[in-house]
């Protein structure tokens, strides 16, 4: 998928959080990283249609991305968002969690709906939860669910906001795990996280947000064995030092 940043920038208030964004690539998996508050979410709703920028704006394949009306709607129904809350609507069932959006949002017939999300729930070895409540499901499985959820309507890209960071290290393995089978199986994404042996590893490329700009982009071995900028050496020594992942 191509994507293009078009002097994008992004206020609230007098507070500036992205300042004229140009970027043009192709993109498959794609990291991104940087310290709180620099942006990350603020840029990945902009791609999802959910906020709009300030100036400027974001083509996707060829398309700008309207601010508003059937298109926008349109546009949005073709993204899968899956974020650090997983969302899943307590009063249903896990399946159900995953067909409901299917029947209301994407029109799909219940029994079709039905069998697609059995199909992904057998896929991610989640068939034994398909008719728990979200109460009764551990954090790794609710967040594997709302992955299943966001792919199962086939989006052309996921888009994933530290769909790791609420949960214990096993479970953060458990999702990482389906991310790179989701990857493998072909689908694009964009995912914030700070998991940086991911972004490293499993996702082709990475970008680096600092100071409102993009301050580095690549191929993600190529940025953390080599980064350039003093703004991604000091960023990726600091977690070196309390050895943790944020
Ligand atoms: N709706 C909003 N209204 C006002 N300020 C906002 C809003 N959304 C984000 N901000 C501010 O914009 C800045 C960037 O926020 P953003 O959530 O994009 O950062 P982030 O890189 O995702 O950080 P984190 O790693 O902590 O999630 C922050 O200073 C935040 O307080
Ligand atoms: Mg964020």
């Amino acid at each position: 998928m191509r994507i293009r940043f078009e002097t994008l920038s992004k206020s609230f208030d007098e507070l500036k959080v992205l300042d004229r964004i140009d970027f043009d690539e192709e993109i498959s998996t794609l990291a991104i990283i940087g310290s709180s508050g620099g942006g990350k979410s603020t840029l990945l709703r902009m791609i999802g249609g959910l906020i709009e920028p300030t100036s400027g704006r974001i083509v996707m394949d060829g398309q700008p991305i309207k601010e508003k009306g059937a298109d926008l709607l349109k546009y949005r129904r073709s993204v899968g968002f899956v974020f650090q809350q997983n969302g899943l609507l307590k009063h249903l069932s896990a399946i159900d969690n995953i067909t409901m959006p299917l029947v209301k949002v994407h029109g799909m017939d219940r029994d079709k709906a039905r069998d697609q999300a059995l199909h992904l729930l057998k896929q991610f070895g989640l068939e034994q939860e398909a008719d728990k409540f979200p109460y009764a499901l551990s954090g790794g499985q609710s967040q594997r669910i709302a992955i299943a959820r966001a792919v199962a309507p086939n989006p052309g890209i996921l888009l994933l906001d530290e769909p790791t960071s609420a949960l214990d290290p096993e479970y953060t393995i458990e999702v990482l795990n389906m991310i790179r089978e989701l990857k493998e199986a072909g689908m694009h994404f964009i995912i914030v996280t700070h998991e940086m042996g991911f972004a490293r590893n499993a996702c082709e490329h990475t970008m680096f947000l600092s100071g409102g700009k993009i301050r580095e982009y690549g191929k993600s071995e190529n940025l953390f064995s080599n980064p350039q900028s003093p703004e991604l050496r000091k960023f990726l020594a600091t977690l070196l030092e309390w050895n943790v992942k944020k």
